[in-house]
């Protein structure tokens, strides 16, 4: 299966948002972890693990870590990125469907990666799988960007993002090549998806570069949508916060990070 939008954007995406930092972040999940179970898990899911930006932290700390998601090209970096730390499990999987081989003890879903799921039905189904697979009492993790940013951040504006290479006068002083996305957007609020058109373009050897397109999709959820959905699926909200400090939501969070447990009979 592929997953569409993260074919050709795979070979660059660790590129593109490497200032994102996902020790801290994996600092926030542990620190979930302390606050709601009464011992750490020893097993968790990363649903839609693209290159393993979570799981490879996650793995480092110590916790068995399974990988799913939906991107052939994305899951191939993650198996490369993780050639130190051997006994991930890598699963090519739809998070509306996926089956595990038992219960996990947590699962992690980083990035806005749910907000790629474009039908009510479709993220209920995510759900009903999610809490098909968590222990008794299991936490999910995950965040959603917020109506908000669909409206006044992504909205319909352009983006550059640039890998910039760091010169001195003899030249790059890092072996890479340079990597420039032009970033399009069209938010609809009647339908409430957002189109990204991205172009990348990829410096070769003779400094020639690679064109690239990729067009992805997202939805926008309100937070009433995201508590109904997560309440029929048995997962009861924890909380909800705009910040790894656990900071209350405002009018102008721009991404909500929730914390759900399974209630199971
Ligand atoms: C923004 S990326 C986030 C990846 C990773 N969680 C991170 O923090 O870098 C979104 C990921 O969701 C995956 N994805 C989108 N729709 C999916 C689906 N229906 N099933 C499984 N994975 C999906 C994509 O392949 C992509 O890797």
């Amino acid at each position: 299966m592929g997953c569409e939008g993260y074919g050709a954007i795979a070979r660059v995406y660790d590129k593109l948002n490497a200032e994102i930092d996902y020790e801290t972040w994996a600092e926030f999940v542990e620190r979930c972890f302390d606050r709601f179970l009464p011992t750490r898990p020893e097993l968790v899911l990363d649903l839609a693990c693209g290159t393993g930006s979570m799981t490879l932290p996650l793995a480092r700390r110590g916790y068995d870590m399974i990988g799913v998601d939906g991107s052939a090209e994305m899951l191939a970096e993650a198996y490369a990125r993780a050639e130190e730390i051997p006994g991930i499990l890598w699963l090519l999987q739809d998070m509306r469907s996926f089956e595990l081989y038992g219960t996990v003890g947590a699962i992690t879903c980083c990035l806005d990666s749910l907000n790629y799921l474009l039908t009510l039905p479709d993220l209920q189904r995510c759900f009903a799988c999610v809490h098909n697979y968590l222990d008794p009492n299991g936490l999910f993790l995950f965040d959603m960007n917020t109506p908000y940013k669909f409206q006044n951040v992504y909205g319909n504006n352009a983006y550059i993002l640039e890998d910039e290479l760091v010169w001195d006068e003899g030249g790059p002083t890092e072996e890479r090549a340079a990597v420039f996305c032009g970033w399009q957007n069209h938010f609809d609020p009647a339908t409430r998806i957002c189109d990204f058109d991205l172009s990348l373009f990829e410096e070769l050897e003779n400094g020639s570069y690679r064109r690239s397109d990729e067009h992805q999709q997202e939805r926008c959820y309100s937070m009433e949508e995201i508590r109904a959905a997560l309440e029929a699926a048995h997962l009861e909200l924890l909380g909800v916060w705009s910040d790894w400090q656990f900071s209350p939501v405002t009018e102008t969070t721009e991404r909500w990070y929730f914390c759900a447990r399974a209630i199971k009979p």
